[in-house]
């Protein structure tokens, strides 16, 4: 008899990005389902990462992060936000935001805990709760602006909510959360004394100038905020793994009760390579969103042509795109036939639903336009072929 996994694991099955890409591969489709770059960040990062093991950094790191990534990693939030959280007891430096995520919820959930999301959700949030025996409460996004009911994330608050998590700039909508917005979510915070696990690791990606406000900078708000980022969206090298969580020194110590069993250490010539990117001067920022929303707007041109409905996303590298004026209800037979007979892949938003909201996701089809252009070019070829289909 084979074994079962956990019951802790059990209802999770395979991810939504593992099936769509295996997919993409069976039909030669070209990929813009996962999020990850098909190019590069800059060479000189690469050179100082080949550097770092040449020079025999190859060893365990400190489990909370090298002290100069840790630096580094200050300065950025002080250039950037005006914060000056403490290297030492405030800074962790993680394995992607995922791990961060995860050790900064197995750290502060206890069983029975409610957590507050928002929904479509980064597809990694529900598990995390659950392996941590919290109880998910969802709060969901509504189109077309994505915008969240006041009325029904107040009152998903209450005396066991411990923590919310709030994503901005947002994946997948790309909606990028206005001040007044989180203001409106700080003050329930605040107000209920919980902690808020900002995820803003697309916090460089905005466009038309639209400002990212990071939540701990909020009245308040520095004292209750765990802010995750990652290395791999704002450098364009999502396989290294390097993250890191900012908090206050009461979460810190939970989130490193958790990380030093979980990861122990992050890679440690990476950490290295990490500390040059930080060091970028403004033009590489500057480059980064330039680039995206060109290619934001390449792509929202080619989804409409094509007969999508479309709204340009503020920030982020997706674009949901609707489906229904191509004749399609069902996003996830959308997705399996774009892949199969057109040879596009894209994710079906549904995947990012609680089942009580699911049908609110299945009028989509999320796009990501992290990509060279000439993958757009030929991704567009195809898509063209949707009006004679
Ligand atoms: C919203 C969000 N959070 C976290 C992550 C994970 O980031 P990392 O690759 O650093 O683990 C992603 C990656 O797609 C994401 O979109």
């Amino acid at each position: 008899m084979p074994f079962t996994p956990a019951r802790r694991v059990s209802t999770f099955g395979t991810t939504i990005f593992a099936e769509m890409t295996a997919l993409a591969m069976q039909h030669n489709a070209i990929n813009l389902s996962q999020g990850f770059p098909d190019f590069d960040g800059p060479a000189e990062v690469k050179r100082a990462a080949i550097a770092a093991i040449e020079s025999g950094k190859n060893q365990y790191a400190l489990s909370n992060g090298e002290s100069d990534l840790r630096r580094a990693v200050a300065a950025h939030a002080a250039r950037f936000y005006g914060q000056s959280p403490d290297p030492d007891t405030e800074v962790t430096i993680v394995s992607g935001a995922t791990e961060g995520l995860f050790s900064t919820i197995v750290g502060l959930v206890n069983p029975g805990d409610e957590v507050i999301i928002f929904e479509p959700f980064f597809d990694g949030y529900v598990p995390d709760v659950i392996m941590a025996g919290g109880v998910p409460r969802y709060v969901p996004l509504r189109a077309p602006d994505w915008h969240f009911d006041p009325g029904e994330l107040a009152a998903a608050f209450g005396p066991r909510t411990r923590l919310i998590l709030v994503n901005s700039p947002h994946n997948p909508t790309g909606k990028v959360y206005s001040r007044a917005e989180l203001e409106a979510i700080a003050a329930l915070c605040r107000k209920w004394n919980v902690i808020a696990l900002s995820d803003e690791v697309y916090e460089h990606i905005t466009f038309d100038g639209v400002p990212h406000v990071r939540l701990a900078t909020l009245p308040g708000m520095a004292e209750r905020t765990v802010t995750i980022s990652s290395h791999g969206k704002t450098f364009s090298f999502t396989g290294w793994k390097i993250g890191w969580c900012i908090a206050p020194p009461d979460l810190t110590t939970a989130i490193r009760r958790a990380h030093q069993f979980v990861a122990f250490a992050s890679v440690t010539p990476m950490q290295a390579a990490a500390v040059v990117s930080l060091s970028l001067d403004d033009e590489y920022y500057a480059a980064l969103a330039a680039d995206y929303q060109h290619k934001r707007d390449t792509l929202a041109g080619i989804l409409r042509e094509a007969g999508f409905e479309v709204s340009p996303p503020a920030g982020t590298y997706f674009i949901m795109a609707g489906i229904a004026p191509l004749g399609f209800t069902d996003d996830v037979e959308f997705c399996r036939y774009l892949a199969r007979d057109i040879g596009v892949a894209a994710i079906p938003p549904s995947a990012f639903y609680s089942e009580e909201h699911k049908a609110l996701g299945k009028g989509y089809a999320r796009f990501a336009f992290c990509k060279k252009m000439e993958t757009l070019e030929q991704a567009a070829e195809r898509l063209a072929r949707l009006k004679l289909a």
